[in-house]
């Protein structure tokens, strides 16, 4: 493949679930997908943790517990290298499994936020919880219930973070995309903004998404491979 990152000098990685999958961890859509066997009803809306608090706490746990028995994989240390190598590239992920800065990256903006950290939105509280599958405690200062800083199914964007990362898209002269379904709006049209600013615009998926046709490079495969060329 002729196509090279190297080319690039300001390059925005926008990722999904499809990079952590040969780390093993599930991705959300097709099959074995989360969201077969799980109804995000009753797990990742904000109604399902006011109806049953502790019920959607168990289910991220349990996502901590499958991330943590998990290691980042050579696609997650190839961009985090590419990254701390090129100061004006930025790491925009979907993921919420924080592997792609086990793998040594610094800045990731992470646009659906983390499984470690958790929030009391009347307090305003951040509360980091790393390490273990269990949450060191449920429990806000405040006495009450943390929820998991997640953004959930019908929950909005953090509004600075999308901020940074439209200006990053907007600047960069290459978007590559990796292993997102671009089904999970407003994330999956921010390739559109590097597209309408002229930058080259690359995605690696196993398969065609619907945005496919609007990439100038629509590479089939999986991450790690394709990175490698991409990436040497
Ligand atoms: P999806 O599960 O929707 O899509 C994963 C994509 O990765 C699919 O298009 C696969 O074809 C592709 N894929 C799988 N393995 C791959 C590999 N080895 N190499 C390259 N591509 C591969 O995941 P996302 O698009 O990330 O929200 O989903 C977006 C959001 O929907 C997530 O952030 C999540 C979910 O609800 C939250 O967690 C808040």
């Amino acid at each position: 493949m002729s196509l090279s990152l190297r080319e690039y000098s300001r390059v925005v990685f926008f990722t999904g679930a499809g990079l952590s999958a040969e780390s093993g961890v599930p991705t959300y859509r097709g099959s074995g997908g989360i969201w077969d066997s799980y109804d995000y009803r009753d797990y990742a809306c904000q109604s399902a943790f006011e109806r049953d608090p502790g019920k959607v706490l168990d289910f991220h746990e349990e996502r901590r517990s499958v991330a943590l028995s998990c290691e980042p994989n050579d696609a997650h240390r190839r961009i985090a290298r590419f990254a701390s190598g090129s100061s004006s590239s930025l790491i925009l992920t979907q993921n919420i499994d924080g592997l792609q800065q086990r793998a040594g990256a610094g800045r990731v903006l992470e646009l659906h936020g983390s499984l470690w950290r958790l929030r009391c939105d009347p307090c305003g509280k951040v509360r980091e919880d790393l390490a273990s599958p269990q949450y060191s405690t449920r429990h806000c200062d405040c006495g009450r219930i943390l929820r998991p800083d997640i953004v959930w199914f019908e929950d909005l964007l953090d509004s600075s973070l999308l901020e940074s990362a439209i200006r990053a898209i907007s600047d960069c002269d290459c978007l590559l995309s990796v292993g997102t379904s671009a089904s999970v709006y407003p994330a999956a049209e921010l390739p559109l903004i590097a597209m309408q600013a002229g930058a080259t615009t690359i995605e690696i998926n196993l398969e065609e998404t619907p945005l496919s046709p609007l990439y100038h490079h629509s590479l089939q495969g999986k991450a790690s491979e394709i990175l490698s060329e991409l990436i040497s």
